[in-house]
């Protein structure tokens, strides 16, 4: 891995937190032996990763009535940290994973269509902005000295996950190739229900209104913020700063962050980038487009 300065280093053109996984690991899963029952979660970081797993964990809670599992980063690792895991061959099916990886660097064999991918993505500007509070909690990140100074960072892909329009562009471009569900993290806020019932028929899983109702339940921003299995509350305060993976989980939060020139430099640089990607942002709770 080539370092890019003490917080990030490159591989195979994405960029990755330092310490957190090796070229070695990253080329193994080219050898990484896909099940059709396997569900991936895969996001950019700070598009709703936590909160889908939550989703994901709660539907699937049938399928792990014999493992015990402590908490959701158990039940569902992620797939390029393979640190101190157990050999992902050994784990009983399904297999839930999540990961913020490019397909490029994914398990070819994902290619077969039967395994199932869920893709969440939010609007890039409240997603800059999560992750632009974030790296002031996440102690492996290098501390924002501005937003500005962040905002380019960011836009030039030079933040763990590399580059946000690379990322939803490589996936939404070549998401004929996989078995694939796209959901907006904007859409899932305003109408929770319909997201899980989605997933649900993505999966094959006939939940009844009362099942559907309690995944629902157990999966709003309040009732997840109390939840110990699912909010990383156990993750240790060396690591995380302030208990904030879940902050504010709401849309058009980016306006209390972006300057009026930092919003119409975003809406250039994106409008040139996503030409020709036929996807549409919900930017705030009272208009529908940027
Ligand atoms: S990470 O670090 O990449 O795993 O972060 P990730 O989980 O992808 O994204 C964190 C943001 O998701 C919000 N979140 C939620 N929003 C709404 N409802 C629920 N239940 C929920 N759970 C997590 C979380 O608050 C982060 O967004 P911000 O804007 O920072 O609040």
């Amino acid at each position: 891995m080539e370092n890019i300065n003490d917080y990030l280093c490159k591989y195979k053109g994405y960029v990755f937190a330092r310490g957190e996984t090796t070229a070695e690991y990253i080329d193994s899963l080219q050898h990484f032996e896909i099940r059709d029952s396997d569900i991936f979660l895969v996001t950019y970081p700070k598009s709703g990763t936590i909160w889908a797993q939550n989703i994901i964990s709660l539907i699937c809670q049938d399928d792990f009535k014999e493992t015990k599992y402590a908490n959701n980063l158990e039940l569902m690792p992620w797939l390029e940290y393979r640190e101190g895991r157990p050999d992902y061959s050994l784990r009983p099916s399904p297999r839930l994973f999540a990961t913020h990886l490019t397909p490029t660097l994914m398990p070819p064999g994902l290619k077969n269509k039967k395994a199932k991918i869920v893709y969440v993505i939010r609007n890039p500007k409240d997603n800059a902005a999560s992750y632009f509070h974030f790296s002031h909690v996440w102690a492996k990140l290098e501390k924002p000295k501005s937003f500005e100074d962040f905002l380019q960072q960011y836009l030039s892909g030079n933040v763990g996950g590399s580059s946000w329009f690379d990322h939803v562009r490589e996936w939404y471009s070549k998401k004929d190739q996989y078995n694939i569900l796209f959901l907006r993290y904007e859409d899932m806020i305003m109408d929770l229900r319909t997201a899980v019932e989605k997933i649900c028929r993505f999966f094959g899983k006939s939940l009844d209104d009362a099942a559907i109702s309690h995944v629902v339940e157990k999966a709003t921003f309040k009732n997840m913020k109390q939840d110990p299995k699912a909010n990383y509350s156990f993750i240790p305060e060396d690591l995380l700063l302030q208990q904030q993976f879940m902050r504010k989980g709401t849309i058009g939060d980016w306006k209390n962050l972006f300057t009026v020139a930092q919003s119409e430099m975003f809406d250039q640089i994106y409008n040139e980038r996503m030409k020709n990607i036929p996807l549409d942002f919900i930017w705030d709770l009272d208009s529908k487009t940027n």
